[in-house]
C-alpha cells in the first residue's frame, strides 16, 4: 500500500481535504506535514460542515489515526479548541497525535506578526496572523519552543525566560502592541500541557511502523504550492514547504517511501492575500465564480481573490511536485459562463514566457495569454462519469490534463463525497499509464 502525498497546485484552498474525504475508506493514517492554524480544512460529511485548522481532516472517520507531523507550527490553544469541538459533535478524537518535536506558535508569535505586516504597510504579505512566519523563524534560529516542552514546565519557562525579553523589544517597536510575562505565558504552557500529553507522541515511528504494516498513509499538505517559501512568488508566500517534498521533511518519510502524489486543483484559481497574480478577474465572471464557489477564507473569512486558471504555473507546480495523478475540483462552478479562459502563456516586458517565474517581482510584470474556450450551460452536480459531462467540459478537462502532462483521476463536481467522478486508476509513479486518451476535443 502507498503512502500517497496529497498536494496543493495552487495557491491554497484547492479543496485537498476532499480529496483526503475520497480516499479515507482505504487509509489507515493522515499526516500533516507543514504549516499551522493558518491553514482551513473545509470537509462536508451528510448535512455536516467541519471546518478544521490543525487536526487533519482524517479524524471524522473512526478507523483513521491523524497525525500532526513535526514540520507543523502547533498553536496549543487552537489544538485544543479544535479537539473540544469536535468531541462536542460526537467526534473520537482519542486517534490524534502530535508530534513532540513540533514547533509551538506562543501568543508574541501572533502579535510579532501582526507588528510586521502593520510595518510593512503597503507592501504587506496579507499573513493570516497566525503567528505563522515568527514561529518558523524561532524554529530556524534554534530558540523555539517545541512541543515536548510543554511536559516540562520547569524547561519551558527557562526557554522561554531566555528569549522573551527581546520578543518584547521587538514589540515594543510598533505602536499598541502588547508585552508578555514570563509567570503568565508558562502558567499557560504548563495547561496546554496537562491538556496535550495524552496524544503526544513520536509521530515520525508512528508512521514508519504504519508504513512498515503496509498500511496506507496519506500525507496531506497545507496551503499549495504557489505559497511555497521557495518555489512560490517569494516573498508574498507562507513560511513553510507545501510542496511534495515537505512532506518527507515535515511528516518523517524518506523520498523513496513515496509512491503517489496526487496534485489538487480548481477549475479556476483562488488567492488570499497579497501579491501579484496574473489571471485574477476583477469583474462580474470573478464575482459570480466567487459567489457559486463560495470562496471566503475558511480560517479569516477574507473573499478570496478569483482568476482564470493558470497552466504556466500548473506545468511547475507538476514537475516540482512529481505529481502522479490530479484531482480537479470545483468543475461544477464553471457551469453557465459563456466563455472561459485558460492562461498558457505569459508576455513579461514583450517576450512570451512558459515558465512559472517564482519571483513576485516578474510575476508583477507577467499578462496572461490566454486561450478561449466555449463553457457549458448545464449544471454538472450529478454527473458520475465523464462521458455524461456536457461536450465542452469534458473538452476543458482533457485541455488541462494535457497542460498538465499527467492524468485528471478525480474531478469534483459538488462539495459532497459522492460528488465526484472516478476515472481510471491511480498511476503510482509518474510517467506511467494515461487515461483513456480523449484526443480530438482539444482546440484547433
Ligand atoms: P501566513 O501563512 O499566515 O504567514 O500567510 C502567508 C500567505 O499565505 C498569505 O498570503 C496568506 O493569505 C496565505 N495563506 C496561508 N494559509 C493559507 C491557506 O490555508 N489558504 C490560502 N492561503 C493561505
Amino acid at each position: 500500500m502507498p503512502a500517497t502525498v496529497i498536494v496543493g497546485l495552487q495557491w491554497g484552498d484547492e479543496g485537498k481535504g476532499k480529496t483526503t474525504d475520497v480516499l479515507a475508506e482505504q487509509t489507515a493514517m493522515v499526516v500533516r506535514y507543514q504549516g499551522g492554524d493558518n491553514a482551513g480544512h473545509t470537509v462536508v460529511l451528510g448535512n455536516e460542515v467541519f471546518k478544521l485548522h490543525l487536526v487533519p481532516s482524517g479524524v471524522l472517520y473512526p478507523h483513521i489515526v491523524s497525525v500532526i507531523g513535526p514540520g507543523v507550527v502547533v498553536n496549543p490553544a487552537t489544538l485544543i479548541d479544535e479537539l473540544d469541538g469536535l468531541s462536542a459533535r460526537g467526534v473520537d478524537v482519542a486517534r490524534v497525535r502530535v508530534s513532540r518535536s513540533a514547533h509551538v506558535v506562543m501568543p508574541y508569535h501572533i502579535a510579532l506578526d501582526r507588528a510586521l505586516e502593520m510595518r510593512l504597510a503597503g507592501e504587506a504579505v496579507g499573513t493570516t496572523h497566525r503567528g505563522i512566519g515568527p514561529a518558523y523563524s524561532d524554529r530556524a534560529l534554534r530558540i523555539g519552543l517545541r512541543m515536548e516542552d510543554l511536559l516540562d514546565p520547569q524547561r519551558f519557562r527557562h526557554k522561554l525566560a531566555r528569549t522573551l525579553p527581546d520578543k518584547n523589544a521587538g514589540l515594543a517597536r510598533t505602536e499598541g502592541m502588547p508585552q508578555f510575562e514570563v509567570d503568565e505565558l508558562a502558567d499557560k504552557a504548563a495547561e496546554w500541557g496537562r491538556r496535550l500529553r495524552p496524544h503526544m507522541a513520536d509521530t515520525t515511528w508512528l508512521v514508519q511502523d504504519a508504513l512498515a504494516r503496509g498500511e496506507q498513509v496519506l500525507l496531506e499538505g497545507a496551503q499549495g504550492t504557489l505559497l511555497d517559501i521557495d518555489h512560490g512568488s517569494y516573498p508574498y508566500v507562507t513560511s513553510s514547504s507545501p510542496v511534495a517534498g515537505g512532506a518527507c521533511t515535515g511528516g518523517g518519510i524518506g523520498p523513496l517511501q513515496v509512491d503517489e502524489v496526487i496534485g489538487v486543483m480548481k477549475a479556476y484559481s483562488t488567492r488570499v492575500g497579497s501579491g501579484p497574480y496574473p489571471t485574477e478577474l476583477t469583474d462580474e465572471i470573478g464575482k459570480g465564480i466567487a459567489q457559486r464557489g463560495r470562496e471566503v477564507g475558511t480560517t479569516t473569512g477574507r473573499p478570496r481573490r478569483v482568476g482564470w486558471f493558470d497552466a504556466v504555473s500548473l506545468r511547475y507546480a507538476v514537475a516540482v511536485n512529481s505529481v502522479s495523478s490530479i484531482m480537479l475540483n470545483k468543475l461544477d462552478i464553471l457551469s453557465g459562463i459563456d466563455e472561459i479562459l485558460l492562461c498558457v502563456a505569459y508576455d513579461v516586458d514583450g517576450e512570451r514566457v512558459d515558465s512559472w517565474p517564482s519571483s513576485a517581482d516578474v510575476l508583477a510584470r507577467a499578462t496572461p495569454i490566454y486561450e478561449r474556450f466555449p463553457g457549458w450551460g448545464e449544471e454538472i452536480h450529478g454527473v458520475r462519469a465523464l462521458a455524461d459531462l456536457p461536450e465542452n467540459a469534458r473538452r476543458y478537462v482533457a485541455v488541462l490534463e494535457d497542460l498538465a502532462g499527467v492524468p485528471i483521476v478525480l474531478i469534483s463536481v459538488g462539495p459532497e463525497r459522492s460528488q465526484t467522478i472516478e476515472r481510471a486508476a491511480r498511476p503510482l509513479r509518474r510517467g506511467v499509464a494515461r487515461p483513456p486518451s480523449t484526443a480530438g476535443v482539444h482546440p484547433a
